[in-house]
């Protein structure tokens, strides 16, 4: 089983009326769960389809996964299929969901229950493994903070709070791994000032902290902000600023600008996005399908950018700016 995590929905969509699932030991609840069962050809779409449409996460277990779902009886699902669960407060979201990806992948079954909330803390607890990212990472919960094995790694603690961002998810690792790579280049040094454009947990925020960078944090989902401010408590990292909003709250130049969100806003604020990096910043953008990377360096191309890196992880891309604005 893998525990994955979705991605943002357009900032031009409307606002999620949806909640993970809150539930706590202490005052155990009900909450809704969606099960996805996919036929073989459908699960890339299913998969692709919960990206956009949920942005706190999923679980997934393919054909060949054999640990059950804590407190879940049912079985691994046989023919080959993959195993989708969504966990939710709102009924509503998750039928729409259902349908949306019912509409799109009718072979798709489909259900809805109600299930006690603590199945899903459980299931983030037994599921969140520390994750190596990049050369000079490794994210744990704090429940794991002093596991032993990541010698010569800085760890970002990261507590799971309902928004995206574990180190898990190839999108983040690619970031934290492109980060890595840009220190041990030189070309970011730890006097940099950094954007972190839809900042989640914070994880990446908190990452370029831990190595000296200071910077700003903004995302417009109150869930993630709150989650981004609790997890830079818990790293005791400085001279980092989380805000509620967007780019109208961002004052460059910045010397690395980080947006892991998907191809279509980041498409939609290149001009944005580059008018606040430094003549000689560094940019680097996630959440896009390998297909959907020469549409967004071509728009980022029109605003004065050069070629990028391109960074692969299965589907997913990151395109690595190294060489600033107005670079042909
Ligand atoms: C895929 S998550 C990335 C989280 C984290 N940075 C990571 O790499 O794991 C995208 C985040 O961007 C936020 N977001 C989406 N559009 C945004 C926008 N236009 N401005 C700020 N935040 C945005 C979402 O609320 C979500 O928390």
């Amino acid at each position: 089983m893998e525990h994955r995590s979705g991605l943002a929905s357009s900032p031009s969509s409307p606002p999620s009326p949806a909640t993970p699932a809150t539930g706590s030991a202490s005052t155990p609840r009900s909450t809704h769960r969606l099960e996805l069962s996919a036929p073989p050809g459908d699960a890339d779409l299913v998969s692709g389809l919960l990206a956009g449409l949920v942005s706190f996460g999923w679980e997934e277990q393919g054909a060949d996964d054999v640990e059950p779902i804590p407190g879940d009886a049912g079985a691994s699902p046989p023919d080959g299929r993959t195993r989708f669960v969504v966990h939710c407060d709102d009924p509503a979201f998750l039928q729409g969901v259902a349908d949306r990806v019912r509409s799109l992948a009718p072979n798709v079954e489909a259900a809805l229950d109600e299930v006690p909330a603590t199945d899903w803390l459980a299931a983030w607890k037994v599921f969140f493994e520390p994750v190596s990212c990049g050369g000079r990472f490794v994210v744990l919960p704090p429940w794991r903070a002093d596991e032993e094995g990541f010698e010569g790694r800085t760890r970002v603690l990261v507590e799971p709070g309902g928004a995206f961002g574990t180190g898990h998810h190839a999108t983040t690792a690619l970031v934290l791994a492109a980060i890595s790579d840009l220190l041990d280049a030189g070309g970011i040094t730890p006097q940099d000032r950094f954007l972190d454009l839809g900042t989640g947990s914070g994880i990446l925020a908190i990452a370029c902290c831990t190595q000296g960078l200071q910077g700003l944090a903004l995302d417009v989902d109150p869930v993630a902000v709150d989650n981004a401010r609790a997890n830079a408590a818990l790293n005791g990292v400085t001279g980092l600023r989380v805000e509620s909003g967007s780019l109208e709250l961002a004052q460059g130049p910045y010397d690395l600008v980080l947006a892991n969100i998907l191809a279509g806003p980041l498409i939609a604020m290149a001009a944005d996005i580059v008018a606040l990096l430094a003549a000689d910043g560094r940019l680097v953008l996630s959440g896009i399908l390998s297909r959907q990377a020469g549409e967004v360096e071509a728009a980022y191309g029109r605003q004065g950018l050069g070629p990028a890196r391109i960074v692969t992880e299965g589907e997913w891309v990151a395109l690595v700016w190294e060489g600033g604005r107005h670079v042909h």
